[in-house]
């Protein structure tokens, strides 16, 4: 296998062009500041900004909570089913451009059934977008239930419960929001009933939070995947456990640069982690916040770190192998990314 040297340019249209999944996308980071305009002038909201430049400059985070209380202030104008149909599909229309083949996308229902929107209104909405994504753009998309960690574990149980009549629209369960003192081992009942559930299971630790957070997702919670995972690299059992059982990350570069937790990207470990064998992936997290859909993401760590087609290609093989999808249409996804490295010349 020979793996031509590109020149910066070239490598950027490689990386563009490449078939890849996308496995840690809040849906509601997609909300993009004109269509949060448009929405909470259609429903009556009235947002603490005056104009979409003066929200978009409030976009300056000190650290995941920072990031948090906008995020959940800018959801507010997510009403009707409609208007969680419009914020996917412009997800998936960008996604698209970016050539993301399937997606495996986070919702938080807690952030809207908490203002009496019903968990059917949130799912129908989501749902019909993912299903047109599918047949209109070719994009296969399935939905991550997130609990949010810093209510209780009763609430994420009750979520779960009330999600129950639409089982058939999500594949998995996750956890977010603000990590720090809320340990996974708080989740182990939601996410032992979510096992029984027969769905999958996934949790965000050692974003903020210590490698201890990392190893109770995966051995109290059954996480198949870690979102972020960036802090194991201060663990070297642990990143040798991670290499070895081929637990995947869900890595966010430009998030972690966004919300502090790396200085600059050239100081991100994501290229370290590669080379120790972990199955890293690139993802957006919120890009409507961080500055950038996936190509982005790819675009500037690619930059930043010096990582070069070689490395590319490995981030969409883990994509493909970390998803929850088929093994019938991992091998189409790997069939994909095998035509675009040929006829990029890239064997
Ligand atoms: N971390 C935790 N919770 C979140 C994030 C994140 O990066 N994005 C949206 N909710
Ligand atoms: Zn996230």
């Amino acid at each position: 296998m020979s793996k031509p040297s590109l020149s910066p340019d070239q490598l950027v249209a490689f990386v563009c062009g490449m078939p890849k999944a996308e496995l840690h996308m809040h849906i509601e980071g997609s909300l993009e500041p004109e269509l949060m305009f448009a929405l909470a002038q259609r429903n009556g909201v009235e947002l603490p900004y005056a104009s979409v430049d003066a929200l978009r400059a409030a976009y300056d985070f000190s650290d995941l909570q920072s990031f948090l209380d906008i995020y959940y202030a800018g959801a507010s104008v997510l009403q009707t089913e409609d208007d969680f149909y419009e914020m996917a599909w412009a997800y998936f229309l960008r996604a698209k451009a970016d050539n993301v083949v399937h997606a495996e996308l986070f919702f938080d229902p807690q952030t809207h059934t908490a203002r009496g929107v019903s968990f059917a209104t949130i799912i129908n909405g989501l749902y019909r977008a993912s299903q047109q994504a599918q047949a209109e753009l070719g994009i296969r998309a399935q939905w991550i239930l997130c609990f949010l960690r810093h209510l209780s574990q009763e609430e994420a149980v009750a979520t779960l419960q009330a999600g129950l009549p639409h089982i058939d629209k999500f594949i998995g369960v996750g956890l977010d929001s603000s990590e720090l003192g809320h340990p996974p081992e708080k989740f182990s009942k939601a996410f032992e009933l979510a096992r029984m559930l027969g769905l999958r299971r996934v949790a965000h630790a050692g974003e903020e939070g210590p490698p201890e957070y990392i190893w109770a997702a995966i051995d109290v919670l059954g996480a198949e995947r870690i979102d972020h995972g960036v802090r194991a690299i201060d663990d070297t059992v642990l990143m040798e456990r991670l290499a070895r059982e081929r637990i995947a990350l869900t890595v966010c570069p430009l998030s972690n640069l966004k919300l502090c937790v790396v200085p600059t990207l050239r100081d991100h470990n994501l290229g370290k982690m590669l080379d120790a064998g972990i199955a890293v992936t690139i993802n957006s997290d919120d890009p409507a916040y961080f500055g950038g859909y996936i190509n982005q993401n790819f675009i500037e760590t690619f930059a930043a770190l010096e990582l070069d087609v070689g490395h590319a290609i490995t981030l969409a093989r883990n994509s493909f192998a970390a998803s929850f999808t088929t093994d019938a249409h991992k091998a189409e996804y790997n069939a994909l990314l095998d035509a675009w490295c040929q006829q990029a010349g890239v064997y």
